[in-house]
């Protein structure tokens, strides 16, 4: 077997703190402070900060809508949480998920890297990745190679765009300093819309730079899909065709919760995997699921315990 590229023991203590035991067995993650800083700014000119401030993220929090109210009651409440499961099944410090890691080094060690991200929300999941890049190369952990991201992202929410767009405008210019040049493009999307869907995916095709490395980031879409997986299997299936079509590994991370567990990922085995035959599912048909400690980012001693059940899937003609 091909050893890791990174191992849990040389995590920054700037994003895994383990208090000097067995390091894939306990510790805390912190979300990187590139994130912390930008989320803080936003939270600030919102008028949310106060809100994020005094909730704690939770598996059952806000999930998010087409409302400015549920969109705004998200980012100041659920962010956090989006973000550190990202983080946790990305550094897979726990050593839970065991091909993630490896995933997230492969893609983000410099060259052209092309991300479909949905539902994009307020931009969680591409933040989170670009962030924990930037950190590991300030650290050494990572090659300081150039690399060039574009990153489209499809969600229902308008509100959720405006301030994924404001997010990212202040992460492009600092990612800089760090040699990622990021190139984000967002548009509204409904899943429930085969025709969106397919356009959706052709522009993911068509912005796709010549040699870039490719992967679909499905995060914390359970509380809206986990009732729809039967209504929406052509446009899952279409997404994941295509996620075959282009090379794409596809990295599915959800909250550790019955919806997740219990609905969406059988539902997916069930309604969707089957009928892809250019994509394998690295795990097997059943998601690996774990928790672990996270420092809050903005709050002074805060904490909270992020739980993630994630699936891999990775195109046929290449092993995870
Ligand atoms: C819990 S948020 C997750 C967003 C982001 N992936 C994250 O991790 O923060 C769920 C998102 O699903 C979006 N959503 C709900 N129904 C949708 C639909 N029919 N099509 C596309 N997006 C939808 C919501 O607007 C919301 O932004």
């Amino acid at each position: 077997m091909r050893p890791p590229f990174i191992t849990s023991a040389v995590l920054p203590d700037t994003l895994w703190l383990n208090s000097g035991k067995a390091p894939e067995t306990s510790g805390q993650l912190c979300l990187p402070w590139l994130l912390a800083e930008v989320y803080r700014e936003v939270l600030q000119e919102l008028r949310l900060l106060p809100a994020a401030l005094e909730t704690t993220p939770c598996n059952e929090g806000p999930q998010g809508g087409i409302t400015e109210e549920e969109t705004r009651a998200h980012f100041a409440r659920s962010f956090s949480g989006s973000c550190a499961r990202l983080a946790f099944v990305a550094l897979d410090p726990l050593a839970v998920f065991r091909t993630s890691r490896d995933l997230f080094v492969r893609l983000f060690s410099g060259g052209r890297l092309h991300l479909l991200d949905l539902p994009c929300g307020a931009g969680a999941a591409s933040a989170t990745l670009l962030c924990l890049a930037a950190d590991l190369r300030q650290q050494d952990r990572l090659p300081r190679q150039p690399l060039r991201v574009t990153v489209l992202g499809g969600d229902l929410s308008e509100p959720a765009l405006r301030i994924q767009r404001r997010l990212y405008r202040k992460l492009t210019p600092r990612l800089e300093e760090y040699g990622i040049q990021f190139r984000p493009v967002v548009q509204r999307w409904d899943i429930e819309d085969a025709e969106q869907t397919t356009a959706l995916l052709a522009r993911w095709g068509k912005l796709c730079p010549a040699r870039a490395a490719t992967a679909v980031l499905a995060a914390n879409f359970s509380g809206f899909l986990s009732q729809k997986v039967k209504e929406c299997r052509e446009q899952l299936r279409e997404i994941l065709r295509h996620a075959g079509v282009q090379g794409a590994d596809v990295l599915w991370v959800e909250p550790r919760t019955t919806a997740a567990t219990q609905k969406l990922f059988p539902g997916l085995s069930k309604e969707v995997f089957p009928k892809v035959l250019k994509m394998r599912q690295s795990w097997g048909d059943k998601p690996r699921a774990g928790q672990c400690a996270v420092q809050h980012p903005i709050q002074q001693h805060g904490s909270f315990t992020v739980s993630a059940a994630a699936m891999h899937l990775a195109p046929s003609r290449r092993s995870a």
